[in-house]
């Protein structure tokens, strides 16, 4: 059976930038709550007309590129994203035409938890050997369902993209991956309208139900809780321990969380990834950001073990343990 490997980490964030200062103008709070509550400084926000499929697109590019492949060589396109371009089609076809890639493509919804969702489905799909080589994206625009009236939620949200490609290997990548789902919380942080239980009508949109609801505290206390558990499991699945683990990437949520999940586990700060000041939380998009910087910053070599994990709406979580393949 063949193994999956990343051979390529990519991200792509947009140039304008969302300070705390700027927030300061919008709603009332400060900086100094927003860092010490948060540790996040700015976010970055998508041009006017630039969708979550150019965001995507732009950074499956970088990736391609990185792989050293052709974008005829990519078998399948997942794109982890919640906040979609429109509601059909999906923007996994968007971006695959954007890319000129000609394979299947289809959208992942697991909320900030989507990046994990999808490295299991590609490495499933390579495992079984019905695909060599799957390009994983995880994009958002959160900007766009983001109420800028509402302080307890537009301090933590921003918009990017990253992408990795995986392919079949003898040397095994993908080493476990562990995913969970309680829908019994999807009410913790959801949007209202929109969708089909209540479509877009104006009186909706006029009440704000197109943006994201969000009790903040009890997502907190779920994070801290299911992601130590799940990256326990996902380790013990693959043999491993935590003093195996070179990197622990988190979802980029909160610093507060990350700090919280690394004491928890008993995980040095100094192999704990925390990449949330200049980007703030970027939903399915913020473990391969954060992955793309330890790469771009030459911290990852061949052999280390990376734990990827996530967490976010629905409520999911997930964890991926990973060993890096690649050279350079
Ligand atoms: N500025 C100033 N004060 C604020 C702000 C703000 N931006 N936001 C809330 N407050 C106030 C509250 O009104 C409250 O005031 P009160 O004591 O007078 O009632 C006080 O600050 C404390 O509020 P808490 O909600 O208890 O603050 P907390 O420390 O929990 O921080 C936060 C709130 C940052 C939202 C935190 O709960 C959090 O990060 N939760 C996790 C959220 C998360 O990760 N969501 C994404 C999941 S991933 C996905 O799927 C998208």
């Amino acid at each position: 059976m063949p193994s999956a490997s990343l051979i390529s980490v990519a991200s792509w964030l947009p140039e304008q930038r969302l300070t705390n200062a700027d927030l300061e103008k919008l709603v009332d709070t400060s900086d100094e709550w927003i860092r010490s509550r948060t540790g996040i400084a700015e976010r970055r926000i998508a041009a006017p007309g630039d969708a979550t499929s150019d965001l995507a697109a732009r950074a499956g590019a970088i990736a391609i590129e990185r792989a050293g492949v052709q974008p005829a060589d990519i078998d399948l396109l997942i794109v982890a994203t919640s906040t979609p371009d429109m509601v059909l089609p999906s923007t996994a076809c968007l971006a695959q035409a954007k890319m000129g890639l000609t394979c299947p493509a289809f959208d992942l919804n697991a909320a900030c938890t989507g990046f994990i969702y999808a490295i299991e489905m590609a490495t499933a799909v390579i495992e079984a050997g019905r695909a060599r080589t799957v390009m994983v994206i995880g994009a958002d625009v959160l900007s766009s369902i983001v109420d800028y009236s509402d302080r307890s939620t537009c301090i933590l949200f921003g918009d990017g993209a990253g992408a990795v490609i995986l392919q079949a290997s003898d040397e095994p990548g993908v080493l476990s991956v562990h995913l969970g789902a309680d829908g019994s919380g999807a009410d913790l942080l959801y949007v209202p309208a929109g969708g089909s239980a209540a479509p877009a009508t104006c009186e909706r949109i006029s009440a704000g139900e197109t943006y994201m609801r969000m009790n903040g505290n009890e997502v907190f206390k779920f994070a801290v809780r299911a992601i130590p558990q799940v990256t326990n499991e996902a380790l013990a699945d693959s043999g491993l321990t935590l003093a195996d683990v070179d990197w622990l990437v988190p979802h980029q949520a909160n610093q507060r969380i990350t700090d919280t999940v690394a004491q928890r586990l008993g995980m040095p700060s100094e192999r704990v990834v925390c990449r949330i000041e200049d980007t703030g939380n970027t939903s399915s998009a913020s473990i391969p950001i954060a992955l793309d910087s330890l790469y771009r910053e030459g911290h990852l070599r061949p052999g280390h073990i990376l734990a990827l994990v996530g967490f976010g709406a629905g409520l999911t979580y997930g964890a991926a343990i990973i060993r890096w393949t690649r050279e350079d």
